[in-house]
Parts: C-alpha cells; sequence; structure tokens
C-alpha cells in the first residue's frame, strides 16, 4: 500500500445540525452517489418502516432518533470518504462533542426555512473552536424558505464567521428553477427537461446563458444575475487557506431531498476539505498522518452495538501510519501491550471486518475493558499521548436503583459498563453510596433505563433530583460538616469529592461561607 496516496484521498468529516435539518437525507445522497446504496429511502424511512442503516440500537428506531454515533466508509469520486454520524438530538451533546474531535472537516446542514437554530450553533461552536473547515449546506430550497441573502447574513452574523456563496438559488419552492452556480460558472437547473435534457448551462463572460443554449427567462433567474454581480464585486473573496482554517464556510443552496445541488456540493467538499492533518500530541509535537507507526485515539465506546452479539466497541481515530490485522499497539495510558486482531471497519451497509485503515480512518477495536473515552493507542517505541477529550458538566441528576434487590450484580455490570462508555456520568453520595446519574440531557437517561432493561435484564427505579450545578472540591480542603441541605456531597466514579448545588444561590452562600475552599466546574 502506498500510504501517502491512501491517506491523501481520505476526507473524514462529520455533519452538524439541528434536528430535522436534513443530515439522514443527505447522508443518504452520499450513499446513493458513492453507490453504497441503489434507492433513497433506505436510510431512513420513518414512515416506510425501514431505519436508518446508521441507527443501530432499537431506541433510535423507535424515537426516529440517532443516538449513538456511527461511522460509515464510502467511496466517492476516488476519495474514501468517512461520515462519523453524530446524534442530532440536543441531549446527546456530550457523545457528539467528543466526536467532532475525531474528524478533520465539518458540514453544517441548515433547513432554508429556519436559518441557524440552537443546536447548530452549539455544534458549530465547538467545531469552530478546533479551527477545522465548516461547509455550508442551505438545504429544503424545494420549499419556500427565507431569502437567501437573508440566510447567508444570519449565518455571518450568528455564527461570527465569513461566507462565500458557491452558488446562488434561482427561485425556491414551487418556482425552484435551478442554481447559478458562481464557482462553476454554469447554471444548474431543476427541471432540465425544459432545456433540452441539459442539467447544466455554460455561463459566459458576462454571466449569462447564451449561443445554442436557452433558459427559460425569468425574474430569478435576472436576480440570480444580480445577485452573483454585487457579490463579485462587494462579497467575500473566495480564499482557499481561509476555508482551511474554519474562517470562510462556502455555501451551497440545494435540496437533499430531491437530491438537487447534492453531487455540485460533494464535488466541492471532496476538493477542498482537507486530507489527515498533522496532530498535536498533549506535548505538543505534531504527529505527521504519514509516519510509518500507527497512532490514534479513542473517542467513543459503544455496548452491544449488535444485539446478536454481546459486544463492546471502542472507536478509534487513526492519527498516523497504517494498521495492519494482528499488529501489537500500547495504551499510553496504562502502558498495556495489546493485539489487534479482532476489528471493525464500518461500512456503508455493514461492519466489515478490519484487515488494513489508515490516518483518518476509523476502526473499532473490540474491547474487553481495556479501553477508556481518551485513550491514546501507538505501535512505535516512543510513547504518544494526544490531548484528553473535553468533559461537560452534568445538569441534572437521578437516584437510581434496581427494582429487584436480587439482581444487584447485572445492575452494577449494566451501570459501570454504560458509564465507561461515558453515556452518562456516575456519582454515590459520600455517607450511604446510593447511586446518583448526571447527565447533560433527559433523554440520556431514558436511554441509560432501557438499556439496562434490554441489555443487562436489569429493571431500576429511577427517581429525579432535578437539575443541580456539580462542583468538584479537592480532598484536603474537604471537611464532611461542609455537607448541607442546600448541598449534596457527593463522590464521583474515581471516588473524587463533589459537591451538588441546588442552585447558583446555594453555591455562592457556600462559597462565601468557606473563601478559602476552590470549587471546580470540572474535575
Ligand atoms: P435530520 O437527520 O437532520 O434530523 O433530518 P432528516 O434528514 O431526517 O429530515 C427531516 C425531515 O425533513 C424529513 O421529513 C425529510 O424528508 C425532510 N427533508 C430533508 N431534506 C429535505 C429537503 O431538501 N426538502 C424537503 N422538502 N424536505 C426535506 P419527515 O417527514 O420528518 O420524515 P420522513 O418521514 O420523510 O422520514
Amino acid at each position: 500500500m502506498n500510504l501517502k496516496e491512501e491517506v491523501n484521498k481520505r476526507r473524514t468529516f462529520a455533519i452538524i445540525s439541528h434536528p430535522d435539518a436534513g443530515k439522514t437525507t443527505i447522508t443518504e445522497q452520499l450513499l446513493l452517489y458513492s453507490g453504497a446504496i441503489r434507492q433513497a429511502g433506505t436510510v431512513k424511512g420513518k414512515k416506510t418502516g425501514k431505519f436508518a442503516k446508521s441507527d443501530w440500537m432499537a431506541i433510535e428506531q423507535q424515537r426516529g432518533i440517532s443516538v449513538t454515533s456511527s461511522v460509515m466508509q464510502v467511496d466517492y469520486d476516488g476519495y474514501q470518504v468517512n461520515i462519523v454520524d453524530t446524534p442530532g438530538h440536543e441531549d446527546f451533546s456530550e457523545d457528539t462533542y467528543r466526536t467532532l474531535m475525531a474528524v478533520d472537516a465539518a458540514v453544517m446542514v441548515i433547513d432554508s426555512a429556519k436559518g441557524i437554530e440552537p443546536q447548530t450553533k452549539r455544534l458549530f461552536e465547538v467545531v469552530s473552536h478546533r479551527g477545522i473547515p465548516i461547509f455550508t449546506f442551505m438545504n429544503k430550497l424545494d420549499r419556500d424558505g427565507r431569502e437567501p441573502m437573508e440566510l447567508i447574513s444570519e449565518l455571518e452574523e450568528v455564527l461570527g464567521i465569513d461566507a462565500y456563496a458557491m452558488n446562488w438559488p434561482m427561485g425556491m419552492g414551487k418556482t425552484y428553477q435551478g442554481n447559478y452556480d458562481l464557482f462553476n460558472n454554469r447554471l444548474e437547473l431543476t427541471h432540465p427537461e425544459e432545456n433540452e435534457g441539459n442539467d447544466y448551462l455554460p455561463l459566459n463572460e458576462e454571466g449569462q446563458v447564451e449561443g445554442e443554449y436557452t433558459v427559460k427567462q425569468s425574474v430569478w433567474y435576472e436576480e440570480a444575475i444580480d445577485n452573483a454581480q454585487l457579490l463579485r464585486e462587494a462579497g467575500n473573496a473566495f480564499d482557499e487557506d481561509a476555508i482551511r482554517q474554519g474562517k470562510l464556510t462556502p455555501v451551497f443552496f440545494g435540496s437533499a431531498l430531491t437530491g438537487f445541488g447534492v453531487q455540485t456540493f460533494l464535488d466541492a467538499f471532496v476538493d477542498f476539505a482537507p486530507s489527515p492533518q498533522a496532530m498535536k500530541t498533549a506535548e505538543g509535537e505534531q504527529v505527521d498522518p504519514l509516519s510509518p507507526d500507527l497512532t490514534g485515539f479513542i473517542f467513543k465506546i459503544q455496548a452491544n452495538m449488535d444485539p446478536r452479539h454481546r459486544d463492546r466497541i471502542a472507536f478509534v481515530r487513526i492519527c498516523s501510519g497504517e494498521f495492519e490485522e494482528g499488529m501489537d499497539v500500547k495504551i499510553a495510558r496504562t502502558d498495556k501491550k495489546i493485539k489487534l486482531n479482532n476489528t471493525t471497519r464500518f461500512m456503508a451497509d455493514s461492519r466489515e471486518h478490519a484487515t488494513a485503515a489508515v490516518a483518518g480512518d476509523i476502526i473499532g477495536l473490540y474491547d474487553t475493558g481495556n479501553f477508556q473515552i481518551g485513550d491514546s493507542i501507538y505501535s512505535g517505541k516512543a510513547k504518544v499521548t494526544f490531548p484528553e477529550l473535553p468533559q461537560f458538566t452534568p445538569e441534572i441528576f437521578m437516584k437510581v436503583s434496581p427494582k429487584n434487590v436480587m439482581k444487584q450484580k447485572s445492575f452494577h455490570k449494566g451501570i459501570q459498563q454504560l458509564v465507561e462508555e461515558g453515556a452518562i456520568q456516575l456519582y454515590k453520595t459520600w455517607h450511604t453510596d446510593e447511586y446518583i446519574l448526571g447527565a447533560v440531557g433527559q433523554l440520556q437517561f431514558e436511554v441509560f433505563q432501557y438499556r439496562l432493561a434490554n441489555e443487562y435484564n436489569s429493571e431500576v427505579t429511577m427517581q429525579s433530583l432535578g437539575s443541580k450545578i456539580a462542583r468538584w472540591i479537592r480532598p484536603d480542603q474537604l471537611d464532611p460538616s461542609m455537607s448541607s441541605s442546600r448541598n449534596l456531597l457527593c463522590k464521583d466514579r474515581f471516588d473524587q469529592p463533589v459537591f451538588l448545588f441546588e442552585n447558583q444561590f446555594a453555591e455562592n452562600w457556600f462559597q462565601q461561607k468557606y473563601p478559602e475552599v476552590q470549587l471546580d466546574s470540572l474535575l
């Protein structure tokens, strides 16, 4: 294998969007164009009863949401495209955020009738913080939406990023005639049959269709010419460096549902999205993706992805080198040596046995309890440790206990595994060792309860403690008498003390009473 050639072909990205903006539909289009599926509607059809290939768990199917992040690799136009799916529901932000650490680019899908929605903004902030390229797809142009100019200004103002319109819609909804493609200097038509079957019409130097081609004259076409002129004169310049640094987002218009504009978008995406770049280690050194030694980090652990096999899989983003079946690696945290001989690659239509993978790819390692989220692995002599993945402080809490006290064992096993997956956080009350779960969103508890029952045969009782402010305290500063009715003293899963305060007032009151005590929002 030519490592350089293979790595340069990789495009690893995630789609960020608010639920319902069209992430699944656009993913499906990519699978269609790559030949991975033959028919639209196979990825997701809530109404038809078919389910997304990326939706592995029954609960996802039941609720029609994507709970876990999944990975798909497809061949598109000679590129190996890795789509790392992110849970769209806002309750799953923790898992989503970590997934965004494993990609080299992001695609932002926006519903053109709605503009920038809250979840898009939150995810954008994480991606933008990493300085990776962001490509924007303004979706659902086959329906009436907001004015394109207004959408672009909102994007720039709300997200604080410059935008470059790669194309411009001519009309929308029923009048959607096509896109005026500024970048490729052509018109792309929604109804080629009206133009002798031509999907694309070239534009002349004045930006008009001419000669043997004719286009249906319309106010939309005229407006698009004017707007294109305006954008060329007064808009941002196309700047590849700025795109690479995530300072400028190329914007495309289209309709994922009808597939219109998607191919133009994908073609530009694979051209301008970066192949895997050097990654920084915790010590600030750069790891070259073409270095022959394998390095990578675990950004997700998922138990029981396939209900027929009781398995647990650690998702590894490969940062450098080439993975080979049976190779030895070390885990940086424990120095433990592991042979990689039971690995999975994620293809669009199946999970395949992984035989070879390179920097940029994501592989699944069968885990028997060796890995933790954030672990680095390396095959070379020198230890490589990638920076820790960001953690997010839980905001809502539940007391949890087994319904059947005779089933303590499966209860403990289930909790331990789900906590190690990072799906939920576990605390125990300081004195009585009662179990308390913490999460960023309510839905995480529901999934937890469902999975405990289905995968570990353990029914639980949950009692809501509502929202709390979690603050860690240094063990040497702790005096158990600090615990009061306004705070609950707990230990986290590493037995570190943490106070759960009723509200901001309770925290302030505590801080005034014990000014010397340092409270931290993260361990
Ligand atoms: P998500 O993964 O971002 O949550 O969104 P998804 O693709 O599931 O799309 C949400 C809804 O929006 C779906 O309709 C989908 O068909 C529709 N949609 C996506 N892209 C377009 C588009 O370009 N134009 C139009 N008009 N609709 C679009 P649904 O009725 O909620 O679901 P379904 O029953 O059709 O699956």
